[in-house]
């Protein structure tokens, strides 16, 4: 089964309740309609029910006639949730009057709703900057224990490739930490191979990257990847994770077989790496980008990892389709949590 097929699939026997806090957006809501109509989750739109009831008659989307629409200024639940983001904020200076005043921002009430137990996961951002998404999910759901840090990853499908049998490929971090320490590399790995394995389906094979292989160059940031991929290694270790590992390592030596052999002789991932973890946001993004422009590949993504509950980010040029499959990629990641 392709890979998308699979996810598909995997969401349509979890029904799980995933939140839609830009519901009256019309590519989400088309992409409500698609996702009741294929059984695919249970979207929980968030906005007013005449504005989104208006709108999907207009568009002709019969199925959001089933859907449940919460309104987060009239929701009964709404003095619960004031409450519950003072006692998470109240240490940060949240004032009751501040707290009102977020509880209407449907990004704030999505994050209230799935720490209080009433959705299992969101996606957003086909209206909203990356940051405005991320920010209510990192102070109100937290990182996952044993983590502290929320990361991007992106699936990369590509094209028939003579370097990447099966033509998956898992790139982290693209979305989320524009420098991250060795400490937070190391989880950004450990998190990624995870994602390879649970979202993407194949077994990892984890390349920490960097303009070096082996020492080829000295420089601090290539120090830096030295450590992590010790801190990895490390981090797995004590949670019993097997993880398949190696750095530091240039891109070419972590997929081209002839030159991993040549480079780093002796390496289990050299050559056949298929998760690569870049060295910062710059790297990841562009390359991320790079390879989807110019290799034609289909990046699904950013999956973020590292969360307590699931939240995902959408590009805000993204179609209907994208939001579509990356709400069936939060549900797998709710089952799996
Ligand atoms: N993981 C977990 N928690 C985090 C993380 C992280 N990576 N980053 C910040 N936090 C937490 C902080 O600990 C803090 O928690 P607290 O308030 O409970 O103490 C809270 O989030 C806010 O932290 P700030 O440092 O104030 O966060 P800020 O809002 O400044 O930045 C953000 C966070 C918005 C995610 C920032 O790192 C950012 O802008 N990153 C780049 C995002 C981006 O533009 N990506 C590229 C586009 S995406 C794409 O192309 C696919």
């Amino acid at each position: 089964m392709e890979l998308l097929d699979q996810i598909w699939a995997n969401a349509r026997k979890a029904q799980k309740r995933i939140v839609l806090p830009e519901a009256e957006e019309e590519r989400t809501l088309r992409a409500a309609d698609k996702i009741i109509a294929a059984q695919l989750a249970l979207p929980v739109l968030l906005g007013d029910p005449v504005v989104i009831q208006k709108q999907a008659a207009e568009w002709g989307l019969k199925s959001i006639e089933k859907a449940e629409i919460v309104n987060p200024r009239e929701c009964d639940k709404r003095q619960a949730y004031i409450d519950l983001l003072l006692s998470l904020r109240k240490h940060k200076g949240l004032t009751e009057e501040k707290a009102t005043e977020l509880v209407n921002d449907p990004l704030y009430f999505a994050a209230l709703m799935i720490k209080n137990g009433d959705a299992d996961g969101e996606v957003a951002g086909a209206m909203n900057a990356t940051g405005d998404v991320l920010r209510p999910a990192f102070q109100i759901i937290k990182t996952v224990p044993g983590s502290s840090v929320v990361s991007g990853a992106f699936i990369m499908i590509l094209k028939e490739n003579p370097y990447v049998p099966g033509n998956l490929l898992v790139f982290a971090d693209c979305a989320v930490n524009p420098n991250p320490t060795a400490e937070e590399l190391a989880q950004i790995a450990v998190s990624s191979a995870q994602t390879a394995k649970a979202i993407a389906g194949i077994d990892p094979k984890v390349a920490m990257l960097s303009f070096s292989t082996k020492g080829s160059a000295k420089h601090e940031m290539v120090d830096k990847v030295v450590e992590a991929t010790a801190m990895a290694r490390k981090m797995a270790q004590e949670r019993n994770m097997p993880l398949v590992i190696d750095g530091e390592l240039q891109a070419d030596a972590a997929i081209v077989e002839a030159v991993g052999k040549k480079k780093a002789p002796g390496s289990e991932v050299a050559g056949i790496a298929n998760v690569l973890v870049f060295p910062s946001l710059e790297a990841g993004n562009i390359g991320y980008k790079l390879v989807q422009r110019l290799a034609g590949a289909e990046a699904i993504g950013p999956v973020l990892q590292g969360m307590a509950a699931p939240v995902n980010d959408l590009s805000r040029g993204c179609s209907v389709s994208d939001i579509v499959n990356l709400v069936a990629i939060t549900a797998n990641q709710a089952a799996g949590k």
